[in-house]
């Protein structure tokens, strides 16, 4: 049974065609892992030979000095200037209380936490640690993903259990491991005290009678982040300036084709588009966290994770949802070990790392700068250690 999810029908089509090598729709079906034989059938799909990858310590030469095809940069395209809503309405009065709101400490039990205590926007919008630390120090069990660019997957979290940022923002805040409000009343309670946060509501949702829910805080923020958008060289690339690359980058990227990576990192974010099985040809080493088969509880989910996206994978280590790769080096080979059954070569994963580089984009400075918040008043709640 296919559910299309308001999938139009040409989109149905071409997922009904690539689905032999995507394996998964935009679906929140459960994945069908590739079969054994995906970088044949992603070789065939790329233009590529399906001939082994190029192995000892040089990097593949293929490209050098050409310029990459159709053939190969079909499934890739550049970011959008903004990861647009359903009802496309980024005002600047949305996006700037959301910026405030991202930033804004007192929305956790004792104010000490934000969304920018592990999603540094001056850090690629990650904390860098294994696990992040929320509410009295707690560990919580996933590593943290990037904002950047996340607003564009098809979901959010890890194991999807968001459909996109508006409701994904209105997780953490009520998380007890992570900001730890007590209820949506109570961080209602905290904005309305303040009343330049309620002029603020109020010119960001004219409409409203009410305009300080906790439903327009989610959509605030999610406004604001559906612009942290990172073009890079790659962008820069695939919209034609062919100085954008040199030779050995994009011999790397005919590296990451080679060794069947693109079958799940795809499109502008280069993954964010489906969910996979970590571990489809080889068992993934760590067991412990069963991934979407958390949310669905059906068997078919066990060990299914989002594909993350890879757009400034450089900066976001460590990778994986149980940051068990410390190095970019480290995870290309997990990956093509464990998701391709292939043991790359030292020279293989420093090409592919070299191709991964360029989808580091710029940091918006401005855009990301902490705004000046405004300051509490007698009648808003204190921070609560306990
Ligand atoms: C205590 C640390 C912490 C805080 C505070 C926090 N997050 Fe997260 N965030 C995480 C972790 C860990 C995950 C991954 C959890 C999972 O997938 O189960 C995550 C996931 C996300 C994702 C999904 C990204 C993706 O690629 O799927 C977004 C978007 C996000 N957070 C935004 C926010 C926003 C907005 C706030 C503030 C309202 C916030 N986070 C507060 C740790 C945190
Ligand atoms: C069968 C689908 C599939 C294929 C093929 C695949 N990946 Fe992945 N990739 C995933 C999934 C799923 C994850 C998330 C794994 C996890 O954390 O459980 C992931 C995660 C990653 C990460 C970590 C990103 C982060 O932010 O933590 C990197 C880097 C990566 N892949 C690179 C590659 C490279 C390079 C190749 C080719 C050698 C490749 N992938 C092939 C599905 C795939």
């Amino acid at each position: 049974m296919l559910r299309t999810h308001g999938i139009g029908p040409l989109t149905l089509v071409v997922c009904l065609v690539t689905a032999t090598v995507f394996a998964a729709c935009k679906d929140d079906k459960p994945a069908t892992p590739p079969a054994a034989a995906s970088a044949t059938a992603t070789a065939k799909a790329t233009g590529l030979s399906a001939a082994p990858a190029t192995s000892g310590a040089a990097a593949p030469t293929a490209a050098k000095g050409k310029d990459l095809g159709a053939d190969k940069l079909g499934a890739f395209k550049p970011l959008p200037k903004a990861m647009e809503s359903k009802d496309g309405s980024l005002t600047g009065a949305k996006v700037d209380l959301g910026r405030m709101l991202y930033f804004e400490t007192r929305l956790s039990k004792n104010q000490d936490l934000s969304c920018d205590s592990c999603h540094d926007l001056g850090a690629y919008g990650v904390d860098g640690k294994d696990v992040s630390t929320g509410h009295k120090g707690q560990k919580g069990g996933r590593n943290s993903p990037t904002v950047y660019n996340a607003a564009g997957q098809f979901v959010q979290f890890w194991d999807g259990r968001a459909a996109d940022v508006e409701a994904q923002a209105k997780g953490p805040i009520l998380n007890p491991v992570e900001m730890a409000m007590a209820d949506e009343a109570h961080v209602v309670a905290v904005l309305t005290s303040i009343p330049a946060y309620v002029d603020a509501f109020k010119k960001a949702f004219p409409e409203a009678k009410d305009a300080v829910t906790y439903d327009n805080l989610a959509k605030a923020i999610g406004a604001f982040e559906r612009k942290l958008v990172t073009p890079s060289r790659w962008d820069k690339y695939l919209e034609g300036d062919k100085s954008a690359l040199t030779d050995d980058e994009k011999a790397g990227f005919e590296a990451f084709l080679e060794a069947g990576c693109a079958a799940c990192h795809n499109g502008a974010y280069v993954g964010g588009a489906m969910y996979q099985k970590t571990g489809v040809v080889r068992p993934w080493p760590n067991q412990k966290d069963q991934g979407r088969f958390e949310v669905t509880k059906a068997d078919v989910d066990k060990l299914v994770f989002k594909v993350p996206t890879l757009r400034n994978v450089e900066k976001t280590a460590p990778y994986f949802h149980d940051a068990s790769a410390k190095t970019l080096e480290e995870a290309v080979k997990a990956m093509a070990a464990h998701q391709v059954g292939k043991d790359l070569k030292d020279g293989e994963v420093r090409s592919i790392v070299a191709w991964l580089k360029t989808l580091t984009g710029d940091l918006p400075t401005a855009y990301v700068a902490k705004p000046k918040l405004p300051a509490s008043t007698p009648t808003t709640p204190k921070a609560d250690p306990k």
